[in-house]
């Protein structure tokens, strides 16, 4: 079979790497893809919302089934296009339709689904120009911080937690205001939860699922939490603290309502659901949905899924996910990941990569790189990241350390404390 795979960082080089150990790959694409996927399969010059380009590259290529990386051209209605298209309609896509995707896409409408099929989440309000007084009367009504989170797509980047209501009320002025453009003009505005967090993912053919490895993501820059908002500085798979107990919880009151929520809302929903999850005195809350896998958690749990993803993906295309194997190895798997310094705020591009031939035991993602000529440099503020395993998540993380400081690239940074609260 051959298959396209659309997105360019360390979750795509990561399915990359595992789609192409599959006996069931002919050919495999990816679009944009970057220097690390350029090993496993070709490279389009295609940006993830060029729909018409990449349908020509589906049928120029002959591509059986697309796998979609990041929420945004989910969201943007990907899936929709396909099933509209006569010559696409019936090439599967791996990731829901746009109001699938919406439980990404618009966080108003996440909380709404959580309400409407009861699934344990935080109080909220959702609040625009018409109902400002009303959101200024809610949050008072809260105890410190506040949670404000603007109900579109902002990267990543649209939640803000503010210890001081007054402070608390005038952002929520700006973000009505447009600090993140149209994404803002609806405003969450939500009960704080105190607890530890971890990420559960799930692949469902719409009917039934399966529940892929558990993990945890590092988002601050800084040792111990601290400091500026990333995309992600590392993972570790499994969490201890979601244990079986906990999953059993999380399975009954989050995975399964959401599968059957979907269904009752009449959503035909293909491809991976992932709950941000929060655990307050061992109980599971859902923060958020995402569409998509997590980044950069697929780098680690990756290595954990040993049955074949191409054969699972059938299952979600053909809607017999049930009878397809998920085999998941016990040991741990861990990444982490290598920054440009000055990430997540203004950090250079273009600095040579070395000694990626002198890794051993790890195996290198690459989330931001490309070539240059026959070297390989930075292309982003996430770099590269690296993944190993081990009997437990202490053993993987020394192995990944013990490689990442051989690797070479100017002002390089990475977290040397990740599983400091496990
Ligand atoms: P989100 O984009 O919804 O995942 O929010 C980003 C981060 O903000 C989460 O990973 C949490 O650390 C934090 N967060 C979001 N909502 C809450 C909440 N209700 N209580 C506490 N922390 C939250
Ligand atoms: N690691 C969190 C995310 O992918 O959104």
């Amino acid at each position: 079979m051959n298959i396209l795979i659309i997105g360019s960082g360390g979750r795509e080089h990561a399915f990359a790497w595992k789609i192409s150990q599959s006996p069931k790959i002919d050919q495999l694409f990816i679009a944009p893809g970057n220097a690390g996927t350029a090993e496993f399969g070709t490279n389009l010059e295609i940006g993830v919302t060029d729909f018409p380009a990449i349908r020509k590259a589906v049928l120029d290529n002959k591509i059986e089934m697309v796998v979609v990386g990041p929420e945004v051209p989910l969201v943007e209605g990907i899936h929709d296009f396909f099933l509209a298209d006569e010559l696409l309609k019936d090439i599967p896509v791996i990731g829901p339709v746009s109001r699938g995707a919406q439980l990404e896409g618009s966080k108003d409408f996440a909380k709404e689904f959580m309400m409407r099929h009861q699934i344990p989440t935080a109080a909220y309000l959702s609040v625009t120009k018409d109902n400002l007084e009303q959101g200024i009367g809610f949050m008072r009504g809260l105890k410190a911080p506040y949670v404000l989170k603007a109900d579109g797509l902002a990267a990543g980047k649209g939640v803000l937690i503010i210890e001081n209501l007054a402070e608390a009320e005038d952002a929520l002025l700006t973000m009505l205001g447009g600090m993140f453009g149209l994404a803002s003009e609806t405003v969450v505005i939500e009960e704080f939860l105190k607890g530890i967090e971890c990420s559960v993912f799930a692949l469902t053919d719409a009917e039934n699922y399966k529940i892929l490895p558990v993990a945890k993501d590092y988002k601050r820059v800084g040792a111990g939490d601290t400091g500026l908002n990333t995309g992600g500085m590392g993972a570790i798979s499994p969490v201890p603290f979601a244990d079986e107990i906990y999953m059993k919880k999380v399975e009954e009151r989050i995975i399964i309502p959401t599968v059957k929520g979907l269904q009752k809302d009449g959503i035909d929903f293909k491809g991976f659901l992932f709950f941000g999850l929060i655990s307050v005195k061992s109980e599971p809350y859902l923060i958020e949905y995402n569409v998509r896998m997590g980044d950069p958690e697929t780098e680690a749990v990756i290595l954990r899924i040993k049955s074949d993803l191409v054969d699972l993906f059938e299952g979600v295309a053909k809607g017999d996910l049930a009878e397809r194997e998920l085999v998941i190895d016990s040991d741990s798997a861990v990444t982490v990941m290598m920054v440009a310094g000055g990430y997540p705020g203004a950090y250079e591009k273009g600095n040579v990569i070395t000694n990626l031939e002198n890794v051993s035991g790890s195996i290198l993602f690459h989330s931001g790189t490309k070539m240059s000529g026959n070297k390989v440099v930075t292309n982003g503020g996430r770099v590269i990241a690296v993944s190993s395993k081990g009997k437990d998540f202490r053993a993987a993380l020394k192995l990944s350390y013990q490689n990442a400081s051989k690797i070479e690239f100017k002002n390089r940074y990475f977290r040397k404390d990740l599983g400091f609260d496990l």
